[in-house]
């Protein structure tokens, strides 16, 4: 009988955060195993980032030419057609995923296609993982890191039959091109609104129902009521405050019953109930972390409401020598945490086992930019005015509008605003938030500065290019002293 082969990491999982720490490791000299069940690249390459985004391109290109085309003397006529956009964006997919697979090889990693499943061992024997795929296979390795994400969260209330009522899922699958005449969508989040500007800008009457008083709750609230305006001027519904009982299928479409967010659930059936129809619906409220049938529970690793358990500084489970990160760990839900706690984890791991030249690290979640693309996008990082003041700060505020923004008024991006938080203390920059042309890009300067505990004279003593969208970023900050030279002003000094 041959011998199984021992590794020394084995990587299950191959999204942003799996594919990452197996390409990395691999750097270090390791001896690596990345499994995937599916697809290689995860979520974010298959069924998330990647595609939305390359949809969004479209989406954004049809937007442009509608709102800015005939101002900008570019009249013509658009012909949408969202299967050739589909299409578009399979191949992009098809690209990037095969771009992983390329790397990988060139590192000598060892892909399995098949399910990982950890059986035992431990951290001085090693750990044995079966991979279910075309073949029954059982490799060893030394330490696991286990990267299986997370996957659209199914409530059963609302009956997601992947017919009409669908996931981001069934609505990046390679062959959904349908553009719904109407199109409701559960849950007003990060997936909600990026679905709900892409299918606007097809032609698809769009309709969103939110449990939470504000869609994108988790951003400051200034930059969400810009949205807000956006949505409604491009005729997106937005229905805040909405408890959504049910969501059927009725056949020739779909229909959602909710009634107030604020009704008690004892009072739920005597309550006030509104009715929304539509084609077809999205059910975006969240995502579920892959954790079931890994061999978690025979190893006794520690989970919490189907989250593994980490160490927050070394990333390490319960069990020593297996380590998780990513969307399963249920942090932050973003592809480049992922990726970033594949460093961490990497590191950790072949410290630990001594013979690279790599050390100890620790995770570091102060500066996480996130970014959303809506029309306008949205970019953040750093805290938000509520926290800034419930953790104390005495704040400094900086405030740009694109529309006094050579840069911006050439492109006829006039619309947002860029706000800039500081400690008045330090003049050090504690959060930034951005709506409107590049913002998730202006936003990676700014994390950068706080990365490096920058002050706002820092970023201001930059010379920034003229006339580029990047100058947003410096008035905004030159307007936390009163100082921007294009805002009429209020001359402060601190
Ligand atoms: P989310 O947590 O961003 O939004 C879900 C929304 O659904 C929330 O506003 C929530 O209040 C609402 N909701 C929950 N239950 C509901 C119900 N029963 N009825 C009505 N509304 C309900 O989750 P989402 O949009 O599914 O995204 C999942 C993760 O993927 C997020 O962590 C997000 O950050 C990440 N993501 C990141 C992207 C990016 O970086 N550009 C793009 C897409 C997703």
């Amino acid at each position: 009988m041959s011998e199984t082969k021992l590794y020394d990491i084995a990587v299950i999982g191959s999204g942003p955060g799996g594919y990452h720490s197996a390409i990395r490791a691999a750097q270090y000299g390791a001896k690596v195993a990345l499994i995937e069940k599916k697809s290689l690249g995860g979520t974010c390459l298959n069924v998330g980032c990647i595609p939305t985004k390359a949809l969004y391109a479209s989406a954004e290109l049809i937007q442009r030419i509608r709102e800015n085309g005939e101002g900008l003397g570019v009249s013509c006529d658009v012909k949408l057609d969202f299967g050739k956009a589909v299409e578009r964006k399979n191949e992009v997919v098809s690209e990037l995923t095969g771009g992983i697979a390329a790397l990988e090889k060139a590192w000598k990693n060892d892909v399995f296609m098949g399910y990982g499943k950890i059986l035992g061992g431990n951290a001085n024997d090693g750990f044995e993982i079966s991979i279910e795929g075309e073949e029954k296979k059982i490799i060893k390795a030394k330490r696991v890191i286990i990267a299986t994400g997370s996957s659209p969260a199914l409530i059963p209330a609302f009956n997601i039959d992947h017919d009409r009522i669908l996931t981001s899922d069934d609505i990046l699958s390679p062959d959904f091109k349908i553009v719904p005449k109407r199109l409701l969508i559960i849950g007003a989040g990060v997936i909600g609104c990026e679905f709900a500007n892409i299918f606007s800008a097809f032609g698809s009457k769009v309709i969103m129902l939110e449990y939470l008083p504000s869609p994108i709750a988790t951003e400051e609230p200034m930059i969400v009521k810009e949205l807000q305006k956006k949505l409604k001027a491009l005729g997106i519904e937005v229905h805040v405050s909405q408890n959504v009982l049910s969501v059927d299928n009725t056949g020739m479409g779909v229909k959602a019953t909710t009634c107030p967010a604020a009704v008690p659930r004892d009072q739920l059936e005597s309550a006030e109930k509104s009715y929304f129809e539509a084609d077809y619906c999205l059910v975006s409220i969240g995502r579920a972390k892959e954790s079931l049938n890994l061999g978690l529970e025979e190893l006794e690793i520690e989970t919490a409401r189907g989250s593994i358990k980490v160490d927050l500084k070394s990333l390490e489970t319960s069990v020593k020598g297996i380590f998780a990160i990513g969307d399963v760990t249920g942090g932050l839900m973003l592809a480049h945490v992922a990726s970033r706690e594949g460093d961490i984890a990497v590191a950790n791991a072949l410290a630990s086992l001594g013979g690279f030249s790599v050390e100890e690290r620790t995770t570091d979640y102060r500066i996480v930019p996130a970014t959303i693309f809506t029309s306008p996008n949205i970019g953040s990082v750093g805290i938000r005015r509520k926290q800034a003041k419930d953790l104390g700060y005495e704040l400094l505020m900086g405030r740009f509008s694109y529309m006094s923004l050579g840069k911006a008024m050439c492109m006829g991006e006039k619309d947002g605003f860029i706000l800039i938080l500081a400690d008045k203390q330090t003049h050090k920059i504690i959060g930034a938030s951005c709506i409107g042309a590049e913002a998730p890009e202006l936003i990676a300067e700014i994390a950068l500065a706080m990365q490096h505990g920058l002050t706002v004279h820092d970023v201001v003593e930059t010379i920034h290019s003229h006339p580029t969208i990047s100058e947003m970023v410096l008035e905004g900050m030159e307007d936390v002293f009163g100082m921007s030279i294009h805002k009429k002003g209020r001359p402060v000094h601190h």
